[in-house]
Protein backbone atom coordinates (compact mmCIF):
# COMPACT_ATOMS: atom_id res chain seq x y z
CA UNK A 1 0.00 0.00 0.00
CA UNK A 2 1.29 3.47 -0.84
CA UNK A 3 1.66 6.39 1.78
CA UNK A 4 -0.69 9.37 1.79
CA UNK A 5 0.04 11.88 -0.17
CA UNK A 6 -0.35 15.33 0.43
CA UNK A 7 -2.21 18.29 -1.24
CA UNK A 8 0.10 20.32 -3.51
CA UNK A 9 -1.80 23.08 -2.97
CA UNK A 10 -4.79 23.88 -1.09
CA UNK A 11 -7.10 27.32 -1.63
CA UNK A 12 -7.06 29.78 1.34
CA UNK A 13 -8.99 28.14 3.93
CA UNK A 14 -9.29 27.18 7.48
CA UNK A 15 -12.55 25.13 7.45
CA UNK A 16 -13.59 21.97 5.65
CA UNK A 17 -15.69 21.75 2.50
CA UNK A 18 -19.32 23.73 2.88
CA UNK A 19 -18.20 24.65 6.79
CA UNK A 20 -19.25 28.34 7.68
CA UNK A 21 -17.17 31.01 8.88
CA UNK A 22 -19.03 31.66 12.07
CA UNK A 23 -19.33 27.48 12.64
CA UNK A 24 -15.13 27.75 12.97
CA UNK A 25 -15.55 27.37 17.20
CA UNK A 26 -17.23 24.39 16.77
CA UNK A 27 -14.28 22.44 15.07
CA UNK A 28 -13.70 20.56 18.58
CA UNK A 29 -10.30 20.05 20.06
CA UNK A 30 -10.65 16.35 19.06
CA UNK A 31 -10.51 17.30 15.38
CA UNK A 32 -13.98 16.66 14.41
CA UNK A 33 -15.74 19.31 12.80
CA UNK A 34 -19.08 20.00 12.95
CA UNK A 35 -21.51 20.88 9.98
CA UNK A 36 -23.89 23.65 10.00
CA UNK A 37 -27.23 21.92 8.24
CA UNK A 38 -28.79 25.06 7.74
CA UNK A 39 -26.15 26.51 5.51
CA UNK A 40 -24.48 23.08 4.32
CA UNK A 41 -25.97 23.38 1.01
CA UNK A 42 -25.71 27.06 0.01
CA UNK A 43 -21.59 26.84 1.61
CA UNK A 44 -20.90 23.38 -0.06
CA UNK A 45 -22.21 24.68 -3.59
CA UNK A 46 -19.68 27.67 -3.03
CA UNK A 47 -16.78 26.12 -1.78
CA UNK A 48 -17.06 22.83 -3.82
CA UNK A 49 -17.48 24.02 -7.83
CA UNK A 50 -18.44 20.73 -9.20
CA UNK A 51 -20.64 19.82 -6.24
CA UNK A 52 -24.19 19.52 -7.80
CA UNK A 53 -22.54 17.15 -11.15
CA UNK A 54 -20.83 15.18 -8.89
CA UNK A 55 -24.15 14.24 -6.70
CA UNK A 56 -25.31 13.51 -10.51
CA UNK A 57 -22.79 11.08 -11.14
CA UNK A 58 -23.30 9.08 -7.77
CA UNK A 59 -26.51 8.53 -9.04
CA UNK A 60 -25.79 7.57 -12.39
CA UNK A 61 -23.35 5.39 -11.05
CA UNK A 62 -25.53 3.96 -8.26
CA UNK A 63 -28.20 2.90 -11.06
CA UNK A 64 -26.04 0.63 -12.96
CA UNK A 65 -25.43 -2.04 -10.19
CA UNK A 66 -25.15 -5.73 -10.54
CA UNK A 67 -28.63 -7.22 -9.43
CA UNK A 68 -31.09 -5.86 -7.42
CA UNK A 69 -30.86 -3.16 -5.09
CA UNK A 70 -32.89 -3.38 -2.17
CA UNK A 71 -30.42 -2.08 0.75
CA UNK A 72 -28.16 0.44 0.75
CA UNK A 73 -25.94 2.27 2.95
CA UNK A 74 -24.51 5.86 3.40
CA UNK A 75 -21.38 6.93 4.77
CA UNK A 76 -21.31 10.69 6.17
CA UNK A 77 -24.99 10.79 4.82
CA UNK A 78 -24.66 14.62 6.04
CA UNK A 79 -28.79 16.26 5.13
CA UNK A 80 -29.05 13.48 2.89
CA UNK A 81 -28.26 15.07 -0.95
CA UNK A 82 -26.65 11.97 -1.57
CA UNK A 83 -29.35 9.18 -0.18
CA UNK A 84 -31.66 11.50 -2.29
CA UNK A 85 -30.04 10.87 -5.46
CA UNK A 86 -29.41 7.73 -5.05
CA UNK A 87 -33.09 6.33 -3.42
CA UNK A 88 -34.76 7.82 -7.13
CA UNK A 89 -32.65 5.36 -9.12
CA UNK A 90 -33.67 2.92 -6.63
CA UNK A 91 -37.19 3.59 -5.18
CA UNK A 92 -38.00 0.41 -3.02
CA UNK A 93 -34.43 0.23 -1.73
CA UNK A 94 -33.86 0.68 2.23
CA UNK A 95 -31.66 2.76 3.35
CA UNK A 96 -29.15 3.28 6.39
CA UNK A 97 -27.70 6.79 6.68
CA UNK A 98 -24.51 6.99 8.85
CA UNK A 99 -22.69 10.08 10.08
CA UNK A 100 -21.53 11.04 13.12
CA UNK A 101 -23.33 14.47 13.62
CA UNK A 102 -26.50 14.40 14.75
CA UNK A 103 -27.92 17.90 13.30
CA UNK A 104 -27.03 16.94 10.15
CA UNK A 105 -29.10 13.72 10.33
CA UNK A 106 -31.84 15.66 11.69
CA UNK A 107 -32.28 17.49 8.69
CA UNK A 108 -31.32 14.56 6.16
CA UNK A 109 -34.83 13.01 8.66
CA UNK A 110 -36.77 15.75 6.48
CA UNK A 111 -35.38 14.65 3.26
CA UNK A 112 -35.57 11.36 3.63
CA UNK A 113 -38.39 8.83 3.67
CA UNK A 114 -39.69 7.70 7.08
CA UNK A 115 -38.53 4.39 7.27
CA UNK A 116 -34.62 5.61 6.59
CA UNK A 117 -32.63 3.96 9.14
CA UNK A 118 -30.08 6.85 10.28
CA UNK A 119 -27.73 6.12 12.55
CA UNK A 120 -24.83 8.47 14.51
CA UNK A 121 -21.53 6.71 14.07
CA UNK A 122 -18.13 7.10 12.72
CA UNK A 123 -16.59 5.94 9.77
CA UNK A 124 -13.56 4.80 11.91
CA UNK A 125 -15.77 2.49 13.91
CA UNK A 126 -17.50 -0.80 12.48
CA UNK A 127 -20.31 -0.58 10.14
CA UNK A 128 -23.92 -1.47 10.62
CA UNK A 129 -24.44 -5.31 9.44
CA UNK A 130 -24.84 -5.67 5.84
CA UNK A 131 -24.63 -7.36 3.25
CA UNK A 132 -25.87 -3.98 1.33
CA UNK A 133 -26.47 -4.28 -2.12
CA UNK A 134 -24.71 -0.64 -2.49
CA UNK A 135 -22.87 1.47 -0.42
CA UNK A 136 -22.15 5.23 -1.35
CA UNK A 137 -19.84 7.64 0.49
CA UNK A 138 -19.38 11.31 -1.00
CA UNK A 139 -17.16 13.59 0.28
CA UNK A 140 -16.76 12.20 3.51
CA UNK A 141 -13.74 9.80 3.41
CA UNK A 142 -11.39 12.47 2.69
CA UNK A 143 -11.74 13.26 5.90
CA UNK A 144 -9.52 9.90 7.06
CA UNK A 145 -6.15 9.65 6.98
CA UNK A 146 -4.63 7.40 4.44
CA UNK A 147 -4.56 4.15 6.15
CA UNK A 148 -8.09 4.90 8.25
CA UNK A 149 -9.29 5.12 4.03
CA UNK A 150 -7.80 1.40 3.34
CA UNK A 151 -9.46 0.31 6.56
CA UNK A 152 -13.11 1.54 5.52
CA UNK A 153 -12.42 -0.22 2.36
CA UNK A 154 -11.92 -3.18 3.65
CA UNK A 155 -14.83 -3.00 5.96
CA UNK A 156 -17.02 -1.45 3.14
CA UNK A 157 -15.94 -4.75 1.16
CA UNK A 158 -17.01 -6.98 4.32
CA UNK A 159 -20.86 -5.82 4.56
CA UNK A 160 -21.23 -5.71 0.53
CA UNK A 161 -22.97 -8.55 -1.17
CA UNK A 162 -20.86 -10.66 -3.48
CA UNK A 163 -21.05 -8.10 -6.74
CA UNK A 164 -22.30 -5.22 -4.76
CA UNK A 165 -21.00 -1.62 -5.54
CA UNK A 166 -19.47 0.75 -3.50
CA UNK A 167 -19.57 4.24 -4.72
CA UNK A 168 -17.11 6.42 -3.71
CA UNK A 169 -17.26 10.17 -4.49
CA UNK A 170 -14.86 12.59 -3.15
CA UNK A 171 -12.14 15.29 -3.79
CA UNK A 172 -8.34 14.21 -4.05
CA UNK A 173 -5.35 15.18 -4.64
CA UNK A 174 -4.88 15.71 -8.33
CA UNK A 175 -2.26 15.22 -10.66
CA UNK A 176 -1.50 19.50 -11.68
CA UNK A 177 -1.68 21.76 -8.75
CA UNK A 178 -3.93 24.10 -11.01
CA UNK A 179 -6.80 21.21 -10.58
CA UNK A 180 -6.94 22.31 -7.29
CA UNK A 181 -10.22 24.30 -6.94
CA UNK A 182 -12.07 22.69 -3.40
CA UNK A 183 -11.47 24.27 -0.16
CA UNK A 184 -9.64 22.09 1.99
CA UNK A 185 -8.55 22.47 5.42
CA UNK A 186 -5.28 20.74 6.79
CA UNK A 187 -7.05 20.66 9.98
CA UNK A 188 -10.10 18.12 9.00
CA UNK A 189 -9.68 17.47 5.20
CA UNK A 190 -6.83 14.64 4.43
CA UNK A 191 -7.59 13.86 0.56
CA UNK A 192 -5.27 11.25 -0.83
CA UNK A 193 -4.50 11.06 -4.17
CA UNK A 194 -6.86 9.01 -6.78
CA UNK A 195 -4.48 6.44 -7.66
CA UNK A 196 -3.90 5.77 -4.25
CA UNK A 197 -7.36 5.36 -3.66
CA UNK A 198 -7.76 3.03 -6.14
CA UNK A 199 -4.76 1.08 -5.10
CA UNK A 200 -6.23 0.70 -1.94
CA UNK A 201 -9.72 -0.83 -3.16
CA UNK A 202 -7.75 -3.59 -5.11
CA UNK A 203 -5.69 -4.40 -2.21
CA UNK A 204 -9.57 -5.29 -0.76
CA UNK A 205 -11.07 -7.31 -3.42
CA UNK A 206 -12.43 -4.71 -5.75
CA UNK A 207 -12.47 -4.34 -9.35
CA UNK A 208 -12.39 -0.20 -9.31
CA UNK A 209 -12.95 1.83 -11.78
CA UNK A 210 -12.81 6.07 -11.95
CA UNK A 211 -16.44 6.65 -13.50
CA UNK A 212 -16.15 10.34 -13.96
CA UNK A 213 -13.10 12.60 -12.91
CA UNK A 214 -13.25 17.25 -13.01
CA UNK A 215 -10.20 18.83 -11.90
CA UNK A 216 -9.59 17.64 -7.84
CA UNK A 217 -12.99 15.72 -7.82
CA UNK A 218 -13.31 12.23 -8.72
CA UNK A 219 -16.28 8.93 -8.67
CA UNK A 220 -14.94 6.01 -8.67
CA UNK A 221 -17.12 2.38 -8.90
CA UNK A 222 -15.74 -0.24 -6.90
CA UNK A 223 -17.51 -3.82 -6.96
CA UNK A 224 -16.98 -6.42 -4.90
CA UNK A 225 -16.43 -10.10 -6.81
C1 LIG B 1 -19.08 17.53 3.27
S1 LIG B 1 -20.31 16.64 4.15
C2 LIG B 1 -20.97 15.53 2.89
C3 LIG B 1 -22.40 15.16 3.16
C4 LIG B 1 -23.11 14.44 2.00
N1 LIG B 1 -22.51 13.15 1.73
C5 LIG B 1 -23.08 15.31 0.77
O1 LIG B 1 -22.44 14.91 -0.22
O2 LIG B 1 -23.69 16.37 0.79
C6 LIG B 1 -19.33 15.52 5.12
C7 LIG B 1 -20.17 14.73 6.12
O3 LIG B 1 -19.34 13.69 6.65
C8 LIG B 1 -19.53 13.65 8.06
N2 LIG B 1 -18.29 13.11 8.62
C9 LIG B 1 -17.07 13.68 8.58
N3 LIG B 1 -16.17 12.89 9.18
C10 LIG B 1 -16.85 11.79 9.60
C11 LIG B 1 -16.47 10.59 10.29
N4 LIG B 1 -15.21 10.38 10.64
N5 LIG B 1 -17.44 9.69 10.56
C12 LIG B 1 -18.73 9.91 10.21
N6 LIG B 1 -19.14 11.02 9.55
C13 LIG B 1 -18.21 11.94 9.25
C14 LIG B 1 -19.85 15.06 8.48
O4 LIG B 1 -20.56 15.13 9.67
C15 LIG B 1 -20.67 15.56 7.29
O5 LIG B 1 -22.04 15.37 7.47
Amino acid sequence: MSTETEPATTTASTQPPGAPAAANPAAGAAGQFHFDPDSYLELVLAEVPGYARLQDEVGAAAATTRGPVTRVLDLGAGTGETSRRVLAAHPGASLVALDESEPMLAAARRALPADAELVVGRLEDPLPAGPFDLVVSALAVHHLHAAGKADLFRRVADVLRPGGRFVLADVVVPEEPVDVVTRVCADHDRPSSLLDQLSWLVDVGFAATVRWRERDLAVVTADRH
